[in-house]
């Protein structure tokens, strides 16, 4: 399966995508990694594992949807059957999702569907949360909604901090988001509803 990652800066999950599918074994390969911006430092991690990278910046673009039309283009043009948004810092608009329902997949560093959008961890310890985590889920336009995939469970510690509960949540990350993309390519995922069920996952 090929997939193409969306990217808006260091791009950890990325990597841990692009290690995790350079395994000859793997189903997917990673075909296309976009950033919209030039600074984003994952393009040069992308790069150097040998991977397309192009820049689709949307200072560039009249609108979000000449944006987004740029991105999709460059996606279909490298035969990208499946979207992983790895830290993509845009909101995406109702056609992209649109044009590619169940294809399209996020990680979010909270246990949906609580603490949607910016400064999770902030708001996770502010609500005084003993548990979060991370997800990954299918995209649908309402921000941070679809279903869910994965999600791993991260216990909050006394003294934490958001940099200290954002750290141990995204060395989760790394381990989730593999292994999902690893169940999709596999073709094991199906989704009825809101609900998605998972052959032989070893996780029910
Ligand atoms: C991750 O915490 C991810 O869950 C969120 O944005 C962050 C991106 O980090 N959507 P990285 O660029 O993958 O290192």
């Amino acid at each position: 399966m090929k997939v193409g990652i969306l990217i808006s800066g260091r791009g950890s999950n990325m990597e841990a995508l692009i290690r995790a599918t350079a395994l000859p074994d793997h189903p997917a390969k990673i075909v296309l990694v976009v950033a919209n911006r030039a600074d984003a430092g994952g393009l040069a991690t992308a790069a150097a594992a040998g991977i397309a990278t192009a820049v689709i910046d949307h200072r560039d673009h009249a609108d979000r949807a000449a944006f987004e039309a740029a991105m999709d283009g460059a996606l279909r043009a490298a035969g990208v059957e499946l979207v992983c948004l790895a830290g993509f810092m845009r909101i995406l608009g109702n056609d992209f999702v649109n044009s590619w329902r169940d294809r399209l997949v996020n990680i979010h560093p909270s246990l949906l569907p609580a603490f949607k959008g910016l400064h999770v961890h902030e708001r996770a310890l502010d609500a005084g949360v003993r548990i979060s985590g991370c997800t990954v889920h299918y995209v649908r336009p309402e921000m941070d909604s679809g279903p869910i995939i994965a999600q791993a469970a991260v216990p909050v510690a006394d003294n934490d901090t958001p940099d200290s509960l954002a750290a141990r949540i995204l060395a989760e990350e790394h381990r989730i988001y593999p292994a999902a993309l690893r169940w999709i390519a596999e073709g094991r995922v199906s989704i009825y509803g809101e609900r998605v069920r998972i052959r032989d996952s070893g996780c029910g």
